[in-house]
């Protein structure tokens, strides 16, 4: 093997790595910008030298979003991308390039870009039937109930003068103000952060449940209509056409005539997108006219007609004087780069995620290195490089990552294909041991009126070790602390003794069992309804339940195969704590509609899809999301989908409306 061939190998599984850690995992280790740069190194060897081409390339694709769950279908038209810059000089290439090919006069329209997650709805007949993630372009996941729920999204076209069938392209987004409530939330409920509104937009479209999804108050923006028929020849007008139809479309669209223009649009939106309610990461750059694009076409990934301009997060140089470790409740240990303070975007830091190993080993970094701190959409600011150039002679203290647990000394781990390392010591770790108290604590769990400050005091004076140790406190104890009084000592005994009442679920749930957060509980609770049972239960057995796969079944089996996990649930249970689901709960499940598979589609008038859900579940049926050979009933309200309609009359499968199915389990 040559060199060059050598080198584009090299860069191929360098970027097929990165791809996997932000698609797959979830957990990105190089910034995007450093990833387009080694995108299009990768890009100009290969264009340079075509025998080495390779279908499989990371060249040759658009990330994939992909997940299981929901119903993947082929997109009508691809979902490409658009070509990064960075730079007014490629904005410029791209403006003189343009030029020359089309050889006539063109308009630029400029429109933000905005930093989301992209969706395609196709409606049908001014329906909407139908809304699909980006997924790898190609396909992508059928997330049409989720969608549905997003309010500035309409159902049915207005007007009447679309056409029989259009696509609709644009970005779900959620809006600063709810990304703050929502991470507000989830810290209270010590559940992990959204790092940025994007992540957050994308993890609530592919949630399993809609009715979580429309809490979200999630907004979207269109910007850019498909179909066989459309109302205009330029886009700026079809998506004008498209507003008129309802659809949320940007009023900071500009039609640009020259480069001067387009410049100016740049320079104003760098600073003005701050005071936007939803984040924006760049500015799109269209040719206008459709027969223009057309003669421009596509390069294999993105349109020639179009191009993004990313803009410079905000970025500070200060100087790095110590590297920290934090130990989270699960065990991942986290980097945290300790700087002179420094202001960025009207605000101080004095600390910086460093993210992971291979963050802090592609920086090179060195006690003492000026280093360039970033805010971007995250909330956590980030170091996103080295100033070398401001080196000291006398090069500081490389920084490498501790292979020992900085609370326990346990040697750290990082499982295969992660980025992150652990701290494997679960039982034995102070910070993990207090993580699984505080969540047992929590309102959601046991409900226990005591904060994490409490648990720290507990701990460190010895009287608390584990959950179960908490019932064997006494008000005399407390009042031996610091800080407590009769009065406090007696409310954490009652709020105790409360929650031994506290059902069977949410006691699974609050073991803090790693994947089993309170969805699962209830899933596991209700197939195993005492943790005897659940103790018993089989691998094929456990991944029979809904909701719970391979990942999760393994996590269960490992919690109960721990002796000391066992021995704690025995202590719960002598302390008096539900081990099994309440009889009351028992006697209202039957099996009027046992092993029948239902669908449900369409919306009620008297209960809630979810309470009908919940209602075919109580009653031994199973759910269903599409139509099939296997179903049994349909159980439809109003607006039932057409498609599932056609489908349905096809099978020969009965149909039931809400009285039906309510005087079914009446009867
Ligand atoms: S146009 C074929 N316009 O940026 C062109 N995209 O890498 C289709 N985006 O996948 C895209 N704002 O998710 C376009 N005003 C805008 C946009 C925009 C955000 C996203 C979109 C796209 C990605 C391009």
């Amino acid at each position: 093997m040559n060199e060059t061939e050598a080198k584009i190998k090299a860069l191929r599984e360098e970027l097929e790595l990165y791809n996997y850690q932000y698609y797959v995992l979830n957990t990105p280790t190089i910034s995007d910008r450093d990833f387009d740069f080694k995108l299009k190194e990768l890009e100009a060897l290969e264009k340079a030298h075509p025998e080495y081409a390779d279908p499989c390339s990371p060249t040759r694709r658009v990330g994939s979003d992909l997940s299981k769950d929901f119903e993947q279908v082929t997109h009508q038209y691809p979902m490409l991308s658009l070509g990064n810059t960075y730079s007014k000089e490629e904005v410029r290439d791209f403006y003189e390039r343009t030029a020359r090919l089309l050889n006539e006069p063109f308009e630029i329209v400029a429109e933000l870009k905005y930093d989301g997650t992209s969706i395609s709805l196709l409606y049908e007949k001014g329906r909407l039937v139908r809304a699909i993630t980006r997924g790898d372009g190609t396909r992508g996941d059928d997330v049409t109930v989720n969608v549905r729920t997003i309010r500035s999204i309409p159902l049915k076209l207005r007007g009447n003068d679309y056409p029989e069938s259009i696509e609709i392209r644009g970005e779900i987004l959620l809006p600063w103000a709810e990304f703050d409530r929502l991470n507000k939330e989830r810290e209270e409920q010590e559940e992990p952060l959204f790092a940025n509104p994007r992540n957050a937009a994308s993890g609530t479209l592919k949630q399993q449940n809609p009715a979580i999804v429309a809490s979200r108050k999630l907004d979207a923006y269109f910007y850019y209509i498909l179909g066989k028929e459309l109302p205009a020849d330029t886009h700026y007008d079809n998506l004008q056409k498209a507003r008129s139809w309802g659809i949320k479309i940007s009023s900071f669209i500009r039609k640009c005539m020259t480069l001067s223009e387009i410049f100016n649009y740049i320079d104003h939106w760098d600073t003005e997108r701050k005071k936007l309610p939803v984040a924006t990461d760049g500015i799109v750059l269209k040719v206008n006219s459709l027969r223009q694009q057309k003669f421009l076409g596509f390069t294999a990934k993105s349109p020639r007609w179009a191009i993004a301009y990313k803009f410079q997060a905000e970025q500070a140089v200060t100087r790095l004087n110590r590297v920290t470790y934090q130990v989270g409740r699960t065990g991942v240990v986290t980097p945290v780069a300790n700087l002179d303070p420094v202001l960025l975007a009207g605000t101080t830091v004095k600390r910086a995620s460093l993210h992971n190993a291979d963050i802090i080993e592609s920086l090179d970094l060195h006690i003492g290195d000026k280093v360039f701190v970033e805010k971007g959409g995250e909330i956590i600011p980030k170091i996103v490089g080295v100033d070398t150039e401001a080196r000291p002679m006398l090069l500081g203290e490389k920084v490498r990552f501790i292979r020992n647990c900085p609370e326990c000394g346990t040697p750290l781990i990082r499982p295969e294909g992660e980025a992150a390392y652990y701290c494997p010591n679960e039982l034995g770790c102070p910070p993990q041991i207090k993580g699984k108290i505080e969540h047992f604590v929590t309102r959601k769990a046991m409900n226990i009126n005591i904060g994490p400050e409490t648990v720290e005091d507990l701990y460190n004076a010895g009287y608390v070790k584990d959950a179960a140790d908490l019932y064997t406190l006494k008000a005399a104890d407390l009042l031996r602390l610091e800080r407590w009084a009769e009065k406090s000592a007696q409310n954490l005994i009652t709020s105790l003794e409360e929650s031994r009442k506290v059902p069977f679920e949410r006691v699974l749930y609050g073991l803090g069992i790693r994947y089993v957060g309170e969805t699962v509980a209830k899933r596991l609770a209700k197939a195993f309804p005492s943790m005897e049972k659940l103790e018993e239960a089989s691998f094929e057995l456990l991944v029979d339940v809904d909701e719970v796969g391979e990942r999760i079944a393994r996590s269960v089996l490992n919690y109960f195969a721990d002796e000391r996990n066992r021995d704690l649930v025995y202590r719960l249970k002598e302390a008096g704590l539900s081990m099994s689901v309440a009889e009351e709960t028992l006697a209202a499940h039957t099996d009027k509609l046992k092993g029948a598979t239902i669908v449900i589609s369409g919306t009620f008038a008297k209960h809630s899809r979810e309470e009908y859900k919940a209602m075919i579940e109580q009653n031994g049926g199973k759910n269903s999301g599409s139509v099939s050979a296997k179903t049994d009933y349909i159980l439809a309200g109003e607006n039932m989908g057409p498609a599932k309609l056609e489908k349905a009359e096809k099978l020969g499968i009965k149909i039931i409306n809400e009285e039906d199915f309510l005087n079914l389990l009446a009867k």
